[in-house]
């Protein structure tokens, strides 16, 4: 069964144009698509142009060159950037540049009201919003006196109130202490349990394992696409790109090499564990 994508980026190229006239390549004639209910990581090095790609999603930045189209709509098209902004939700990595009303309920209310939701249904989402993130309790706060990591759940709580199908995170937790991030990737991964496609930009490599699909960015090209699991297995190409794999990766390549029975493609901790366990039945201590 194909499916039909929620987006397609076919052939994008784009460049910032500097002193009205220079203008530096930053993406090189990429393509990919985000499927329905996919959960979808890009890593790269920095400036490898990921934020730039995910501004594209949701038509914050426009192709000089191919197309971006979300469903049925293409970015470049003005009349439908709302309905575009509607599907796809984006949350940035300074939880502080995303709040703009004075208490929480205002600030989730806020695209909300900018898309013309009647104030009965508008309750009711943001209800439902506040309460996937955990932060119903927080309604009547004022948002600056809240930490980095309940403000990014004000953020993701204003988009999902929207009903968006796909939530592009750029480095939304790098900000955040272990806490906060293990709260917001709690909030994702139900989000995702319920059907949401997520497109996560991050350089955290255990975050990366939880995708179904992993995209790997260099110098504004698509350079790796595939499982976590084969990615991953690719160390010492992501090593000469300047990228990590987990710590379970690293331990097992190393094990492997000595002992070619013991599986290098391990990527989480439990793995490695069920890995050990499997070959340790059959080693023969001396
Ligand atoms: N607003 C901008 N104006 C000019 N150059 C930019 C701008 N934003 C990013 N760049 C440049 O584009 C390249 C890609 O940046 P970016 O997309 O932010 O990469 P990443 O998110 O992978 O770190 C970098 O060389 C960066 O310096
Ligand atoms: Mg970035």
């Amino acid at each position: 069964m194909t499916q039909t994508p929620l987006i397609r980026v076919e052939g994008v190229s784009f460049g910032y144009t500097v002193n009205q006239s220079t203008t530096i390549p930053v993406l090189k004639d990429v393509s990919f698509q985000v499927n329905p209910g996919e959960y979808l990581a890009i890593i790269g090095h920095n400036g490898s142009g990921k934020s730039t790609l995910s501004k594209h999603l949701n038509g914050i930045l426009t192709p000089q060159s191919g197309d971006v189209w979300v469903g049925e709509y293409n970015t470049r098209d003005r009349a439908q950037r709302k309905a575009i902004r509607q599907k796809v939700g984006m949350v940035f990595q300074h939880p502080d540049n995303q709040i703009v009303g004075t208490i929480v309920e205002d600030d989730v209310a806020f695209g909300l009201e900018n898309i013309g939701v009647p104030a009965e249904e508008m309750k009711e989402r943001i209800d439902y919003a506040l309460n996937a993130v955990g932060m119903e309790k927080f309604r009547k706060r004022p948002p600056h006196h809240l930490s980095g990591g309940q403000k990014q759940r004000i953020a993701i709580a204003g988009i999902i109130a929207m009903m968006p199908q796909v939530l592009v995170l750029d480095e939304a937790t790098s900000m955040l202490d272990t806490y906060g991030r293990h709260d917001i990737l709690t909030v994702v991964d139900s989000l995702h349990e319920k059907g949401m496609a997520i497109v996560t930009v991050t350089h955290h490599m255990t975050e990366v394992t939880k995708a179904d699909r992993v995209i790997v960015m260099e110098k504004g090209e698509i350079v790796m696409e595939g499982t976590p699991r084969d990615v991953f297995l690719r160390q010492k190409e992501l090593g000469e790109l300047h990228l990590d794999v987990p710590d379970a990766s690293k331990i097992a390549a190393l094990i492997n090499q000595s002992f070619p029975a013991f599986a290098p493609n391990v990527i989480t901790k439990s793995e490695l564990i069920d890995e050990v366990k499997r070959v340790g039945t059959g080693v023969v201590h001396s």
